[in-house]
């Protein structure tokens, strides 16, 4: 057992630092001197003196051998993995780097169609052919689940010849899928398992919540430490367990997929908050649950404002739940989740996860308080009472389209020779773009795709509930690049 309290990467640089080097080495701010005043003041020095680079004394992330690579061992150690890799380009860099250590171009990987938008950048880059799973949905919610177990034994005697099975867990919203089974019948074909596990850094302490990427027994895991595990944005760790994927292709891709100037302030973050993860990680997310639970409990006590509890729990997709996602579904007030959004803003200050059509989406961290939940709650209750008029009972329409055809290879469709065409003429074409809608980031279709009249349909119903739809070069939706199509007599 490691001394999990060593913080080996931050005492590394405060000792640099406390020893006053005269730099004369990039970033040229030297310690903050050269910048401007009222950053360095809003800031303070100390992040100046920490902005540092991979001279010597303090490791490269690139060949890690010194304090870099103690502070991802002892991660290792704490997120039960064999190695770790800290990730300063977020969970969207770990994700293209497991993509990319597997796949060669050609391989098939299945994936669930609700994908983050890296996946596709991923395929793309190594040239992969996406075998999409439909995530099941939810018909109570409106939202998408992750892939059941199911699903992947038939995608996988369908294509026996799949090089890697890519699971999201949990999903955005906190629902975990059975991954232990998922694991078992990847493993019986002998080919790993990726693990966004984007929303799931905390899961790994905490008994209550579902099991972990590496607890399931995944070969490889990208996992936001920022997001809900305390470090800064954009710093991320990707975690290797077993024989199936090298580490030493895992430590290539990830370093031609990094900045050579990489961020020894996100890096110490990431140092750091594995420490207090490792240390008091359990009691720090049991105060969460706790307040995540008390707020659940108080929603539910609204006539017209839901909040998921443990009943979501019942298929092969919904296997577990994160109780400190407060999903809120504010469908029978008559307004979109989107709209309840804006009106907290407005009217509370309160800026929310994300909004959909039907929910809003909270999350309860550690960093919450009696007053934040109160405040919350407060709010919810006046968005009834304001609200109450338009009430009425809805019932969902899952509209998530059918995943279209795939024509070509994402990689051939990205780079071959297109003409744009208007957006509302393109239904048979094979897109050359991605379009999604964000956040979560869902595909509409990507590049390969035939594009069919339901998927054009369902981008306008969300553009007209104001939701953001994103990806197209031309973001005002009049037109989309396409493959160019050559007819016999034009
Ligand atoms: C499911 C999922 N995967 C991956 C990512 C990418 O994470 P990052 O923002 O750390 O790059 C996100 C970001 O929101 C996400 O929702």
């Amino acid at each position: 057992m490691k001394d999990q309290t060593r913080t080996p990467l931050f005492s590394g640089l405060l000792d640099h630092i406390r020893k006053h080097p005269t730099q004369f080495h990039i970033p040229g701010h030297k310690q903050g001197k050269a910048v401007e005043p009222s950053f360095r003041d809003f800031l303070g020095e100390n992040a100046f003196k920490m902005d540092l680079i991979n001279i010597e004394p303090l490791d490269d992330l690139h060949h890690p051998n010194g304090i870099i690579k103690e502070a991802q061992d002892l991660a290792a150690e704490a997120f039960g993995a064999d190695y770790t890799f800290f990730s300063v380009q977020g969970t969207s860099g770990a994700i293209m780097t497991m993509v990319m250590s597997v796949c060669n171009p050609g391989d098939k990987i299945l994936v669930p169609r609700n994908v983050h938008k890296s996946v596709t950048s991923a395929i793309i880059f190594s040239g992969a052919v996406p075998v999409f799973i439909h995530p099941e949905l939810d018909p109570v919610l409106g939202i998408s689940h992750g892939i059941t177990p199911r699903a992947v034994r038939h995608a996988l005697e369908a294509h026996p010849d799949a090089k890697a099975v890519l699971v999201i867990n949990p999903t955005y919203f906190g629902i975990a899928a059975d991954l232990e089974s998922i694991v078992e019948i990847a493993h019986l074909h002998d080919i790993p398992v990726l693990v966004d596990e984007a929303h799931g850094v905390h899961i790994h302490f905490h008994n209550d919540l579902p099991l972990s990427a590496m607890q399931a027994g995944a070969d490889i895991a990208a996992t936001s430490v920022h997001k809900l595990g305390g470090s800064l944005t954009q710093s991320s760790v990707l975690n290797l367990k077993g024989e199936r994927i090298s580490h030493e292709r895992v430590q290539t891709v990830l370093s031609m997929l990094t900045t050579t100037s990489t961020s020894y302030i996100l890096l110490a973050s990431l140092d750091t908050a594995r420490k207090q993860l490792a240390i008091s990680g359990k009691s720090r997310i049991d105060q969460a649950i706790k307040l995540a639970n008390k707020a659940r409990k108080a929603i539910n006590e609204l006539q017209f404002i839901y909040c998921t509890g443990e009943e979501v729990i019942g298929s092969e997709a919904a296997y577990h739940f994160d109780p400190t996602k407060l999903i809120i579904s504010i469908k029978d007030l008559g307004i979109t989740g989107y709209d309840a959004e804006v009106w907290l803003r407005n009217n509370f200050n309160i800026e929310v996860e994300l909004s959909d059509l039907y929910n809003i989406l909270c999350i309860i961290t550690p960093g919450d308080s009696t007053e934040t939940i109160e405040k919350l709650l407060i709010a919810l209750g006046q968005l009834e009472e304001t609200m109450r008029p338009l009430s009425s009972k809805k019932d969902v329409q899952v509209t998530i389209p059918e995943i279209p055809r795939l024509a070509l290879a994402p990689r051939d469709a990205f780079y071959a020779e297109t003409e744009v065409i208007p957006f509302n003429t393109a239904a048979g074409r094979i897109s050359a773009e991605s379009i999604m809608v964000y956040p979560p980031g869902i595909p509409i279709f990507i590049p390969g795709e035939i594009i069919t009249n339901e998927n054009i349909e369902y981008i306008w119903k969300n553009v007209e509930a104001g939701l953001p739809v994103q990806g197209l070069q031309d973001e005002t939706l009049q037109t989309i690049r396409v493959i160019k199509e050559y007819r016999a007599f034009n």
